[in-house]
């Protein structure tokens, strides 16, 4: 099972939209077995697979129960879930305050255990830097940094970086694979910006871009639907797809 987590301490640059899209593309076309880990206490991930289980990973990470009864089948025939709730506030500052050698590795624990059922699991996070989040970066075989072109958006992407840095001192099998640009808009200044993301750090060379008018990704996330249900042959739909194969090396 190949583990990836999508991160940046900024919000609302895509990141729950980009895990939420790609799970569906890859069992979709690649007929992948997909595991998605909400790491979020926002549980967006979870609210939008109709995670409803009794546990969540708050339970996970606390070590109150084992993962196989945590994991829950979705609506889409491929996609399982560890759903987050608010829970998952609290157990960041036991996690935090806990005195335990090891405890950045209780994700990466659980995981294991699931290893042979699944081909690829993604982990959504949250907006911020905390105990979950170094446990989903120490979980994980690769790290995809998701950035906006907004300003903002790119200081979140220099904290990730040395993030990511302090990880792999724990986990040194974990790799960087780049910066994914999302909300491309094309213009003068979009494009400034990626040559500055350039300079600072490796840029994929899929751009996601923003969509607008009426094939909005927001108006299908709304319809709790995929882009590539909503809108299949949109430009977002087919630069996920693009995205999907760059990550998988097809
Ligand atoms: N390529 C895109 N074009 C247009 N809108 C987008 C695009 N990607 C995401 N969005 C919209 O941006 C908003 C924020 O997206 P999302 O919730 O995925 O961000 P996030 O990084 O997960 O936020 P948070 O850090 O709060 O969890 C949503 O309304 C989503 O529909
Ligand atoms: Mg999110």
């Amino acid at each position: 099972m190949r583990i990836i987590s999508f991160i940046n301490k900024k919000g609302g640059v895509g990141k729950t939209t980009i895990v939420a899209n790609l799970a569906y593309a890859l069992k979709e076309r690649y007929d992948a077995r997909v595991l998605v880990v909400d790491n979020d206490e926002q549980g967006n991930v979870s609210q939008f697979f109709e995670g409803e289980g009794k546990y969540s990973l708050a339970d996970v990470l606390l070590e109150r129960v084992e993962i196989e009864k945590v994991v829950e089948h979705t609506r889409y025939d491929g996609i399982d879930l560890v759903r987050a709730d608010f829970s998952l506030a609290d157990a960041n500052v036991e996690l935090r305050e806990m005195d335990k050698s090891g405890k950045e590795w209780q994700l990466k624990n659980a995981l294991d255990c699931l290893a042979g059922n699944y081909d690829i699991c993604l982990i959504d996070n949250p907006p911020q830097i905390n105990a979950s989040m170094v446990n989903s970066l120490v979980a994980s075989d690769e790290v995809v940094v998701v950035s906006t072109t907004d300003k903002f958006s790119i200081y979140g992407v220099q904290q990730m970086l040395s993030c990511i840095k302090d990880a792999q001192q724990l986990n040194p099998h974990m790799s960087y694979r780049g910066t994914v640009v999302n909300m491309f808009a094309g213009d003068g200044d979009s494009l400034a910006a990626v040559a500055q993301l350039r300079d600072e750090t490796e840029v994929l060379p899929v751009m996601l871009h923003k969509t607008d008018g009426g094939i909005r990704v927001k108006t299908a996330t709304n319809r709790m639907e995929t882009i590539f249900e909503y809108s299949p042959r949109c430009r977002f739909a087919r630069d996920m797809v693009e995205f999907m194969d760059y990550l998988l090396g097809a």
